[in-house]
């Protein structure tokens, strides 16, 4: 499947859509605290990107029913919003998509709620610098599979988390999930040559036990196999002739 190379009015819109999906997350971190439910931070997200000109790329996408993805403790990727409620000790990933002039801007980040155990914090620190290492290696002339390698062997060989394998990094532009795949396990110098003007997610999901996820009866929420928590970071990435941008960059973001 051949993969699209954006142009300079490309970029400019993805680059766009990308800076709000970014600020959707820097706008609710504040409202992740002890007592709020899944379905306020829902309904906030909604209104923020509504309010500037976006729509919200989840909403009825292939029937889920709500606006972002709230995933906590063992819920590894697609939480639905609903009454559940925060409490200390929770970690959750909030899961934002946007869709801005038609170009669809993706990113997460996982936040803790009150105090949370040193383990939950440590499976946190280590995803992101999964995802961070995963992104160092975007390049044009490198591989898909270099991704893939550098992620899986920093949380799985050095740390002994499960990578999840059930789920991918993607393309994304004026379509929310295309070619390429982005795995995040993988053989460096395998998988196709990433060229500049390219768009892709990088969205390590990484599990304390063991990779093996499965689906609720609701049809999207995935959870661990062995109950164990899960974490999960993403980014939008533009290849560029010397490297990458990353389309989702936040002011204050931990980065590396
Ligand atoms: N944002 C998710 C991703 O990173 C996809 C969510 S699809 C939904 O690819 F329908 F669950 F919202
Ligand atoms: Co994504
Ligand atoms: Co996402």
């Amino acid at each position: 499947m051949a993969i699209h190379i954006h142009s300079k009015r490309e970029i400019e819109k993805m680059r766009a859509t990308g800076r709000l999906a970014a600020q959707v997350l820097e706008f609710i971190e504040p409202f992740v605290k002890p007592g709020v439910t899944t379905d306020e931070l829902d309904r906030r997200c909604h209104d923020f990107i509504v309010e500037h000109g976006a729509i919200p790329a989840p909403l009825n996408y292939k029937g889920f029913p709500r606006s972002i993805c709230t995933s906590i403790n063992d819920v590894v990727c697609h939480g639905i919003p609903g009454p559940r409620v925060l409490a200390d000790g929770d970690i959750i990933n909030v899961d934002i998509t946007t869709i801005l002039d038609g170009y669809f801007g993706d990113t997460s980040e996982m936040f803790t709620v009150g105090e949370v155990s040193s383990e939950a914090r440590k499976l946190i620190d280590v995803t992101r610098r999964s995802m961070w290492l995963g992104i160092k290696e975007v390049a044009a002339g490198k591989r898909i599979g270099d991704i893939g390698a550098a992620i899986q062997g920093f949380a799985q060989g050095e740390h002994g988390y499960g990578v999840v394998e059930a789920f991918c990094g993607h393309g994304i532009g004026k379509v929310f999930h295309t070619a390429p795949q982005v795995a995040h396990t993988g053989r460096r110098g395998t998988g196709m040559r990433m060229k500049p003007g390219m768009t892709f997610t990088i969205e390590p999901m990484i599990n304390e036990g063991t990779h093996e996820c499965r689906v609720l009866e609701d049809g999207w929420t995935a959870v661990t196999l062995d109950g164990g928590w899960s974490a999960q970071t993403e980014h939008t990435i533009l290849v560029t002739e010397h490297g990458h941008e990353v389309l989702t960059m936040r002011e204050h973001a931990f980065s590396m």
